[in-house]
Formats: structure tokens, C-alpha cells, sequence
């Protein structure tokens, strides 16, 4: 809810406000728990009297929602311009307040939906022909604020943004300390946290995704007595940067938006551009604003069709075959992988063209019938006529040389003349941001959809931009053709869900979610690895988005040996799926997955659906816990996981968090699925702040071992009265 009171405006959610006081540029009076409604806020007056104003947007300190180039600002601002003859200085001034207004629908971008309220703050400048519309809109259910910027150039002479940041929030002097979710390939989203001392600590992504590097998603949080924590995340999948810029004099600054790396956009005569919507939110302490973020990517980010709808269960035929498939061994596959509970049956890379490796065939969208032995339509038949479901894999954003698409259309590989081109995973970014090659895209993508009636597809993308011709817009012009792309096929299929993934989680932002409700989370399926890879990327994102395969022992990847039970208890932190030869595994395997696609089946609500809390451990710990309690606090499931167990040390207990402490729940401890779990019944209180004991859950064979091995427990819970 937004309210013009005076001279202030007042921007509350649910449990906050966001007080500014208004003038050239809105001053940041308050930012924290809500505040009571006044006629006025006269004591807060007190910045207006400032007399030694050197700038607009940043004066002794004040604390501004807006900064710019050439504004005497003596540290980073928001916005920089460079007019047509080279003039730097912005004089942007505060124009009009426009309050009980729509979110502005932003140009080829997406956003969060069903906002409560906004409020847009109007500036001008005038050398410039500039305006800058910055709008804050809020939600009944939620304390997120969404925030962005359009600029527009209302004149004759074209000017060029060089930065444009999505949000700005101005802090008082303080202990604080940024957090990032950091990481590359195989090791994404570790949870890092940096204090932040006097000059400036950003994170940033340079390829043209929001990287694996450093994920949009950061907290920032102040040490003290009172808890302040601030989240914010970027509805955005390219070069991103986050900036916490700190000086004794001036307090704290937080930016985050598109990374101005290289950027040095043409905004022409009554042109504009937007920024990405950037969303942030304040709580008491860093659990709670994660809670927040992760309530309002279900609610507001995810596609609203797709939000309550069940998962599947997948196996994906990549970590179980690679390329080496025919038709046979796909119904084998799909054969067994029904008698155990599977429904999603995913056709992985390897189908197309002559691809019989990673050197060929990007960009040929049809079947290698001789490979398969049959047509794309009559295999998914098949996998229909089984029961299952069935996916498919595609990387439509490439290109290999060695392909009929190269052949016709050489020109659409992104190379430049004369420079030699660098091949990743020996494959070139095919040139989406031209229209002709979308067109071409929508078309092969909708003839595999309706040929094999697909229920599901995963969205591939192996590499990074390096040919960075028309530098200045490429990488924002690279994202809005993969949003037009994604924009039209989900539009035409909306009962298709699509999976986004970019050499496992090279993509894992708000912008892909606001199209693929799931993201393949790493191409590590290690169990032990995904611990910590989950353990991060759950801080900013609900479970239903976090795709998890049980996968190989000893891991393809690490060569850690990992039990079926501990994979499994790993994997349903997230959406269940399996990536190996079912086909090959032992009955006692089989049945044994039976009875976890069981248990997930029954738990699958609660597990993609519900409340995420953070328990006791962490992955530094070498012991971690979560539960995951259903909305109504009816269900709940938590696990434990120990990465780690010293000889002769007891592991600690595991406390429950989220359930209804009044409520008496029945419990069951599971320890491996196959044996008869141990159960009791008793009061949600004495397991929220008692807990249940553990016991010794390595045995000594494993223990002995040292094989990086695992160890972990459920723990369910049925509520049976209120
Ligand atoms: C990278 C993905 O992350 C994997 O899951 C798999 O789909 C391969 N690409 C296929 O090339």
C-alpha cells in the first residue's frame, strides 16, 4: 500500500515501510518494521534544512533512492548518461509523484505480477531532454517491493545510458555484510558472506548470463543488537552487478541492475529503455528475508498456471547414456523406469541431426531417425502409450559448424569478420537477436512440440558470449531475444513446462523463472557436492524450482560413493528425478527406488509446495537440516544430513522448525526406506525446541572407509490433532 502523506510517501507491506521524504530527489527516511500512520512526519523534516548542498541526490550523506553522473556525488551512482555531444552531467529533478498507480509494463522484459500498489517518481532533466520514471510497487501478502526505472528521451538528439541500475538504497554508517552466492561449473551458489569495509565490494557476471559466478541474489546485513537484513534478487538473466559501496562519511549504498560492463546504449528520440525489475525486502534477520524471497518467487515470479502444479518425476537419459542411445534402449529404459513409479520420461541431448557428440549439429531441430530407429512422433508415442510422460532436449540459443543450419545460414553464427572466432564446447552463439533467426527458432521448436506432443522441455545453453560486436547493446539485446523467444513458445504451449538450464545452473534467476517454473540446478549430481550447491540455491529460491537427479555411485563427477537412500534424501530437497541406467541396476535397487517415487508421491505436496525453514548445521558444520512443513502445517518432512562424523562423537540433535508447536504429530524416522522406520507420536513443541536424536548414522564400515560418503535421516510428521 503506497500513501502521499504530505510531504512524505509512505510504501508498507505487510511487516514494513519504506518512509522517503519528497524533494529533488526523495530522501530515504526510514527503511525497516512498519511504522504507524501520522497526518505528518514533521521531526522527519530535518534533511530539508541541509544548506550545504552540493548535489541532488547526495548530500552529507542523505540518503537517496536515485543517483547520477555529474551530480557531485563523491562515489558510485545509479545512473550514468552521456549526451550526443559528450556532456556527462545529469540534473535530473524531482517532477511529480504519481501514487495509486499500475506497475508499469516493462519493454521485452518480464516481471512480478499481481502487485498491490505503486508509486512512480517522475524527474527531469532538462539539458538532457531526460526523463526518468522510477516506480516502487508493493504486495497484500508479501514484504517484497518491486522497483525499476524507465528513461525516456523526450527530445531531438539521441543519448547513450552507460549505467542503469534497477535499484539504489541508501543506509546509515554501520557494521555490515554483504552475502553472494558464488561459484562456477559443478560448484554453484555457495553461500558466501564479505564484510564490507570502507570502498566498494561488487559482484558481477560478464558473459551475458547471470552466471554461475555469482548469482543476482544477495543479502546484505547489519551487525548490532537490532537484527537488518536486506535481500534483493534482479527479474533479469544476463550480466548483472551488485554493488555495496560504503564510505565513513556517506553510510551505505546498495545497487543492483544490469552490469554496465561494456554497456553504452542508444536511447534515440522518443525512445525509452527499462531497466530489469529489481525486488528487495527488510527483516529482522537473514532466514527471514530469504522466507520472503522465496514465498514471492512462488507466488509472484513463477508462472501462475505452473505454481501449484505437481512435478513429475523424471529420468533423464543424459548422466545414463550420454549419446549413446537407440530406440531399444530408450523403451528399456522407459519400460522399467514405469514398473517403478517414474512418469516423465526425458530424451536428453544426442537425438538430432548426426549429433553423436558434443562437435555437431546445433541448430538442426529434427530427429537422427537412423540413429533412433524411428521418427521423433513414434518414439514419444511409445512413451506415451507406456503411461509416461515424455521431454525432450534442445539448446536453442547455438550453433555447430558442422550442421545443415550452418550450411544455409553461416551468417547467423555470432562471429565478426576478421577475428578469429573462439569456439566453447566447440559450439558458436547463434545470433537471436536477430528477428529472422527467432522466427526460424519458433518454428523448428513448435514442429518438435506438435510432432512429439511434448509434455516437457529442457532449455539448454553451454556457453557464453565472447564476439562482442555492437558491444554497447549486445548483451541486453542477447537477454530480450531469449525472453522474446521464451515469451512466444510458453505463450503458444502453455501446458508444456519448460526446464531451463545452462550447463546446469548458469541461468538460475528470476527471468528464466518467470518463464521455466524449474531450473536443472547443477550438472554436479554428486550427493554430497549437491549439498551444498542446494544449500545455496535454496536460500533465494523455492523448492519446486530446484531440479535434483539421483544419479551414479561413485559420482561420475567427484568419484564420491554415496548410498541410494542418502542420494534420494538429497534429491527431494528440490524436484525429484533419476539419471541412471535403471536397466542395469540390480532388483533390490529397483525396488528400492519403488519405494522412494512412493514416498515422494505421498510427501510431493509438502516437499515442492511448502514452507522451507533452515534447521540446525550448516554445510560448514558438516551437518546440515531442513523441514519442509505443508501450508496448513498438517505435514512435514525434515532431513538431516551429515557430511561428516568423527570417531566417537555423537551427532546432535535434530530440531524441527516450521510445524504447529500445539499440534501432537505422528513421527516416523527413517533412516533407509527399505527398513521399518522407528515411530512415536508427540507435540510439535517438543520437536521444535526438543528435537529428535539421531544416533550413530555412519556405520563403521563407512566411517573406516573415509569415502566422502554421506549419512542422512527423515524424519515425517502427520499431524493427528490440532
Ligand atoms: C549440459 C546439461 O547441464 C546436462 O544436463 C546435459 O543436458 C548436457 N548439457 C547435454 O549436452
Amino acid at each position: 500500500m503506497v500513501k502521499r502523506i504530505n510531504n512524505f510517501v509512505k510504501i508498507d507491506t505487510k511487516n514494513t515501510t519504506l518512509l522517503l521524504r519528497i524533494d529533488s530527489i526523495p530522501e530515504i527516511v526510514h527503511y525497516g518494521k512498519k511504522l504507524s500512520d501520522a497526518d505528518d512526519y514533521p521531526f522527519w523534516e530535518y534533511g530539508k534544512n541541509y544548506t550545504m548542498v552540493s548535489s541532488a541526490s547526495d548530500y552529507c550523506g542523505r540518503k537517496c533512492i536515485l543517483s547520477f553522473s555529474g551530480d557531485a556525488n563523491n562515489r558510485e551512482t545509479m545512473l550514468h548518461a552521456v549526451s550526443f555531444d559528450g556532456n556527462g552531467s545529469l540534473r535530473l529533478r524531482l517532477k511529480e509523484v504519481k501514487v495509486g498507480m499500475n506497475k508499469p509494463i516493462l519493454n521485452g522484459m518480464p516481471s512480478s505480477y499481481d502487485c498491490e500498489d505503486t508509486v512512480i517518481f517522475v524527474y527531469e532533466d532538462v539539458a538532457f531532454s531526460m526523463i526518468v520514471e522510477q516506480y516502487f510497487s508493493t504486495f497484500t501478502d508479501s514484504d517484497v517491493i518491486a522497483t525499476g526505472i524507465r528513461v525516456k528521451n523526450v527530445g531531438t538528439q539521441e543519448f547513450y545510458l552507460r549505467r542503469a541500475f534497477s535499484m539504489q538504497l541508501d543506509f546509515d554508517n554501520g557494521d555490515y555484510s554483504a552475502t553472494a552466492f558464488v561459484g562456477n561449473w559443478m560448484r554453484e551458489r555457495k553461500m558466501k558472506k564479505t564484510d564490507i569495509s570502507v570502498g566498494c565490494t561488487t559482484f558481477s557476471s560478464f558473459l551475458g548470463h547471470s552466471s554461475n559466478v555469482v548469482n543476482p541474489f544477495v543479502l546484505c546485513t547489519k551487525k548490532g543488537k537490532k537484527g537488518f537484513s536486506i535481500a534483493s534478487n534482479l527479474v533479469y538473466s544476463g550480466n548483472h552487478k551488485e554493488l555495496f559501496d560504503c564510505s565513513v562519511h556517506h553510510g551505505l549504498r546498495v545497487a543492483t541492475g544490469i552490469n554496465d560492463f561494456m554497456l553504452n546504449y542508444k536511447i534515440a528520440p522518443n525512445a525509452s529503455f527499462d531497466t530489469p525489475e529489481a525486488v528487495f525486502t527488510y527483516g529482522d534477520t537473514e532466514e527471514n528475508v530469504c522466507f520472503t524471497m522465496r514465498s514471492f518467487t512462488q507466488e509472484h515470479i513463477l508462472r501462475k498456471d505452473w505454481v501449484q502444479k505437481p512435478r513429475a518425476i523424471a529420468i533423464n537419459t543424459w548422466e545414463t547414456f550420454l549419446f549413446q542411445f537407440d530406440k531399444a534402449k530408450l523403451l528399456e529404459l522407459c519400460d522399467t523406469a514405469k514398473r517403478i513409479g517414474i512418469e516423465l520420461f526425458v530424451l536428453d541431448d544426442g537425438w538430432f541431426g548426426h549429433r553423436d557428440d558434443d562437435t555437431t549439429s546445433l541448430g538442426d531441430w529434427f530427429a537422427n531417425e537412423k540413429k533412433l530407429g524411428c521418427t521423433i512422433e513414434d518414439l514419444a508415442k511409445e512413451i506415451h502409450a507406456h503411461g509416461l510422460q515424455f521431454g525432450i532436449w534442445i539448446e536453442p540459443e547455438m550453433i555447430s559448424e558442422d550442421s545443415e543450419l550452418y550450411k544455409t545460414h553461416p551468417d547467423w553464427a555470432m562471429t565478426i569478420e576478421g577475428v578469429t572466432p573462439l569456439y566453447v564446447r566447440n559450439q558458436l552463439v547463434l545470433d537471436i537477436t536477430k528477428k529472422e533467426v527467432r522466427d526460424y527458432l519458433v518454428k523448428q521448436i513448435s514442429q518438435v512440440i506438435e510432432e512429439s506432443q511434448t509434455d516437457y522441455i529442457k532449455w539448454d545453453c553451454n556457453r557464453g558470449i565472447s564476439e562482442l560486436k555492437n558491444s554497447g547493446v549486445l548483451f541486453h539485446d542477447y537477454v530480450l531475444a531469449v525472453y522474446d523467444l521464451f515469451d512466444r513458445l510458453t505463450k503458444k504451449y502453455p501446458n508444456v513446462l519448460f526446464e531451463s538450464c545452462a550447463s546446469g545452473g548458469n541461468r538460475f534467476d528470476l527471468g528464466m523463472l518467470c518463464y521455466t517454473p524449474q531450473i536443472w540446478t547443477s550438472d554436479c549430481t554428486d550427493a554430497r557436492s549437491r549439498v551444498f550447491i542446494q544449500e545455496g540455491t535454496i536460500k533465494g529460491y523455492p523448492l519446486s524450482t530446484v531440479s535434483a537427479h539421483v544419479a551414479y555411485s561413485p559420482s561420475h563427477h567427484t568419484f564420491n560413493k554415496t548410498s541410494l537412500q542418502d542420494r534420494f534424501a538429497v534429491a527431494i530437497q528440490g524436484v525429484l528425478g533419476y539419471e541412471l541406467n535403471l536397466t542395469a541396476l540390480p532388483q533390490s535397487e529397483l525396488d528400492e527406488i519403488s519405494l522412494q517415487t512412493s514416498f515422494y508421491k505421498k510427501w510431493r505436496n509438502t516437499l515442492q509446495f511448502g514452507d522451507f525453514y533452515e534447521g540446525d548445521g550448516s554445510s560448514d558444520d558438516k551437518f546440515i537440516s531442513w523441514s519442509v512443513v505443508s501450508k496448513d502445517k498438517a505435514s512435514a518432512v525434515t532431513t538431516g544430513v551429515c557430511l561428516q562424523q568423527d570417531y566417537g562423537v555423537k551427532l546432535p540433535k535434530i530440531r524441527v522448525s516450521g510445524i504447529d508447536e500445539n499440534a501432537t504429530y505422528k513421527v516416523n524416522v527413517i533412516r533407509k526406506l527399505t527398513d521399518v522406520p522407528e515411530s512415536f507420536t508427540a507435540k510439535g513443541d517438543l520437536l521444535v525446541n526438543g528435537g529428535v536424536y539421531l544416533g550413530d548414522l555412519y556405520d563403521m564400515k563407512t566411517l573406516n572407509e573415509n569415502s566422502n560418503s554421506i549419512a542422512s535421516v527423515l524424519i515425517t510428521m502427520e499431524r493427528i490433532n490440532a
